[in-house]
C-alpha cells in the first residue's frame, strides 16, 4: 500500500505528542535549609524552575544577588547549590531569572496593569497569582 505524503505527515503528527509545559507542576522544595535561607526575602523558588547552570551562577554571585546581598557561610552555599543543581529543570542556563526565561515570558504576555497591581509588586511574586506556587503548582485550575 502506498500512503500519500499528506497522510504520512498526519501520522507523524500523531506520533509526536505535543509536549506539555514541564513547569506547570514542579516538585516542592524538600530541603529545609533551602526553604529557610532562600525563602527569607521571597518564596523559595522550586529547583525545577531553572536549569542547573542558572542555579550555579546564582549561587556563585550571592554577594550581588539581583541588587541585594544574600551571602551565606561556604558550607551552606555548597549544600544549597548541590540540592538546586541536582533537582534542576530546563531552560537557558545563561539566564538567571525565572522571569527572564523565554517559556516564562511566553506564558505571561499580559497587560502592564497586571504587574503594577499593589498585591503583585513584582513579577517574581508567583504566589500573588498562583495560589499553589509554594507547592510548585502553576497550572490554571
Ligand atoms: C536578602 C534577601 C534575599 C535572600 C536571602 C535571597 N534572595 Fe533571591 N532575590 C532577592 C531579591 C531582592 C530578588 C529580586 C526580586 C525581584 O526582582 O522581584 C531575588 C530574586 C531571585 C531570583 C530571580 C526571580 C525572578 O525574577 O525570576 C531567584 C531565582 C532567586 N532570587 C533565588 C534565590 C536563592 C536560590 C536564594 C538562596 C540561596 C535566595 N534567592 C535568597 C533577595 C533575596
Ligand atoms: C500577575 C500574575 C502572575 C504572576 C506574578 C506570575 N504568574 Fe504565572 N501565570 C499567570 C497567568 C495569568 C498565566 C496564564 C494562565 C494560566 O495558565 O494560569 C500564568 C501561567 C504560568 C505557567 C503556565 C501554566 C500552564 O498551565 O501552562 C507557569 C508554569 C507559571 N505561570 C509560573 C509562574 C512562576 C514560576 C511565577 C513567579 C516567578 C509566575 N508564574 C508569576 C499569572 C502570573
Amino acid at each position: 500500500m502506498r500512503i500519500s505524503p499528506l497522510a504520512a505527515l498526519c501520522l507523524l503528527a500523531f506520533a509526536t505528542p505535543v509536549a506539555a509545559n514541564p513547569f506547570k507542576r514542579v516538585a516542592p522544595v524538600a530541603d529545609p535549609l533551602v526553604r529557610k535561607e532562600c525563602g527569607e526575602c521571597h518564596m523559595a523558588f522550586q529547583p525545577g524552575l531553572l536549569p542547573a547552570g542558572s542555579w550555579s551562577r546564582i549561587m556563585d554571585t550571592l554577594s550581588d544577588h539581583f541588587g541585594d546581598r544574600a551571602t551565606l557561610p561556604p558550607d551552606q552555599v555548597k549544600a544549597i547549590a548541590a540540592y538546586l543543581t541536582a533537582n534542576a529543570g530546563g531552560g537557558d542556563p545563561m539566564v538567571t531569572r525565572i522571569t527572564g526565561q523565554s517559556w516564562w515570558q511566553r506564558e505571561h504576555r499580559m497587560a502592564a496593569a497586571e504587574w503594577s497591581r499593589p498585591s503583585v509588586k513584582s513579577k517574581s511574586n508567583c504566589a500573588a497569582c498562583h495560589a499553589g506556587a509554594e507547592a510548585g503548582r502553576y497550572e490554571d485550575d
